[in-house]
């Protein structure tokens, strides 16, 4: 796939959004298979922290486990930040921090939406998938060379614009408060609430991002599945997150158990691949 530069994104030159964001460097794309993997390039070759690399269309999407993120032109948000931590950072939170950063700023752009964070990185709206973080770190030994965070939210999507596939579970922005929303304006809040949740990431999450969480915490008491690698599905009911951002849940039969990866799954909202 050949990447095509962009000159603009809604109306602003690439000058006009670094000086608007205040970033070291914003590369912008028409068209790209993945912000993320462009920014996993950058970060290899150097690039600073605070880095953005945003797409008005992505062909290659990619969401967590594999999945693929639907990206089309010109409706959603598809933006990628590089951070780079000077303390060794657990790589369960950043998703998580990220989370919460995104729906604050959702909430600073629209009033009154029924917003969810399912762990460990999906974004809800009206208890379908509005969006997604995906996170990915590059180490050696204890020490994080950068991490990049990615940021899915589908934004002006019309509630029968999505395929067939995913109708019934995606949601937007617009679909919920009947208007288009600004691209631009979601960014602004988007980026600030991100960096400051992101870019000196806790060892732990502290008693206020705890509180927040569970204000947003879309699984807590609901019935799921849970699946954990190479090992067999259990179903349970789930309690919330740990401070070193586990989920918390109690099986059908048996004490309190924690997971650090895996997927969880609800009658309400399987997870599709996006
Ligand atoms: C998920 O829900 O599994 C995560 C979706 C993350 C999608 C975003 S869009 C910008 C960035 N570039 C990608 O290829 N993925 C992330």
């Amino acid at each position: 796939m050949t990447s095509r530069k962009a000159a603009r994104w809604e109306g602003q030159t690439v000058d006009d959004l670094q000086d608007r964001w205040d970033r070291p460097q914003v590369h912008l794309y028409s068209r790209i298979d993945s912000t993320n993997s462009r920014a996993r390039e950058l970060a290899e070759e150097g690039a600073q922290a605070g880095t953005l690399v945003l797409a008005d269309e992505q062909t290659s999407g990619r969401g967590q486990v594999g999945r693929r993120w639907y990206s089309p032109r010109g409706t959603g948000l598809y933006l990628s930040f590089i951070f780079r931590p000077k303390q060794e950072v657990s790589p369960r939170l950043m998703p998580l921090l990220a989370g919460l950063g995104v729906l604050r700023a959702i909430e600073r752009l629209v009033k009154g939406v029924n917003l969810g964070l399912k762990w460990p990185n999906d974004l809800i709206l009206d208890d379908r998938k509005l969006g997604g973080v995906l996170s990915e770190a590059s180490w050696s030994g204890r020490e994080t060379h950068h991490v990049v965070v990615g940021v899915g939210i589908n934004v002006n999507n019309e509630a029968e614009g999505f395929p067939d596939s995913l109708r019934q579970v995606a949601t937007s922005i617009r679909a919920a408060v009947g208007r288009k929303v600004s691209r631009l304006e979601l960014a602004d809040f988007v980026i600030r609430e991100v960096e400051e949740f992101c870019a000196d990431p806790p060892e732990a999450l502290d008693r206020e991002q705890l509180k927040l969480f569970d204000e947003y915490d879309w699984l807590r008491d609901r019935r799921c599945t849970v699946e954990r690698e190479g090992a067999p599905s259990v179903h349970g009911t789930v309690v919330g997150v740990a401070p070193d951002g586990a989920l918390l849940y109690r099986p059908d039969r048996g004490a309190l158990e924690r997971m650090t990866s895996g997927r969880v799954l609800t009658e309400e909202l399987p997870t599709p691949d996006f």
